[in-house]
């Protein structure tokens, strides 16, 4: 058994297992830049394979898209050509100054406290110019609230890449006392390697919660809403508006940090 993340360690198997062929995400934060009339430069932050900050960059945005993984970054720079691409953790950091930043697919929840979420807070607000914008997508924490759906019962998922056939079996489970949404999940693999097994977790933001962070720090919330977005059912289409509950599974936030 090693450690290491299968995904984020192979950016071209993330790719392949989470596809956004139609570039929904990219063009759903570029969207909402446009909406709240965002200046031209953008931060990306947990920008992963780079195909979010390449799509911006394609919309005629200046696009830094900054990540913890080298692997990821280094894929980024190679196959998403366009953004400058750096290493910078998002709970602490000083990339230069942005007119907006953009959070997208539950990045923002590797902030598991609440001194994460400040710290967070805090470098966006250093980042920012006056009235920049935050743009974030995730995972809504209260869809959790008295629904087990997703929890606690293993799912086991198949697929084939680069002639090994892998398996992964995954169980979500929720901690209460530290407020995280936790994964384990183990793989194995047809190539006589011992199984592996990851853990990761994610915090449960509730979307009131997260409304009282962003005004304690100095933003105005001007949307936040389950959908549509780039990961909901039905997808965000193009002249879509953003909603206004905020119950499914995931959550869409726009604030403005105040001049
Ligand atoms: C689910 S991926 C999202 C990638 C991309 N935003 C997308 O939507 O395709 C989360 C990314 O966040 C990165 N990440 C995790 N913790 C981080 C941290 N503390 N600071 C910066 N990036 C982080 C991971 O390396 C990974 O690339």
């Amino acid at each position: 058994m090693t450690s290491g993340n299968l995904l984020t360690d192979n950016p071209e198997l993330y790719e392949a297992r989470f596809p956004d062929p139609e570039r929904l995400a990219g063009r759903w934060a570029e969207d909402c830049l446009r909406r709240y009339g965002a200046g031209p430069r953008v931060l990306d932050l947990g920008c992963g394979t780079g195909r979010d900050a390449a799509q911006l960059h394609a919309s005629g945005r200046t696009v830094v898209g900054a990540d913890l993984s080298e692997a990821m970054l280094a894929y980024a720079r190679d196959r998403h050509p366009g953004p400058e691409y750096v290493h910078a953790d998002l709970r602490d950091f000083a990339l230069g100054v942005f007119n907006a930043v953009v959070c997208l697919d539950s990045s923002l929840l590797y902030c598991h406290t609440n001194d994460d979420l400040d710290g967070f807070l805090a470098s966006c607000r250093r980042s920012l110019t006056p009235g920049g914008l935050l743009v974030a997508e995730m995972r809504n924490g209260a869809y959790f609230l008295g629904r087990d759906d997703l929890l606690n019962t293993p799912k086991v998922n198949a697929f084939d890449w680069q002639g090994t056939s892998y398996r992964s079996t995954t169980t979500l489970y929720v901690d209460r006392t530290a407020q995280l949404l936790r994964r384990t999940r183990v793989w194995t693999a047809d190539d006589d390697s011992a199984p592996v097994e990851q853990r990761s977790a994610w915090r449960l933001l509730l979307p009131l919660e997260l409304r009282h962070f962003l005004t304690s720090h100095g933003f105005t919330v001007l949307a936040l809403h389950d959908g549509p977005g780039p990961r909901t059912e039905p997808p965000w289409q193009e002249g879509d508006l953003p909603g206004t509950a905020a119950e499914a599974d995931r959550l869409h936030v726009v604030a403005r940090l105040d001049a």
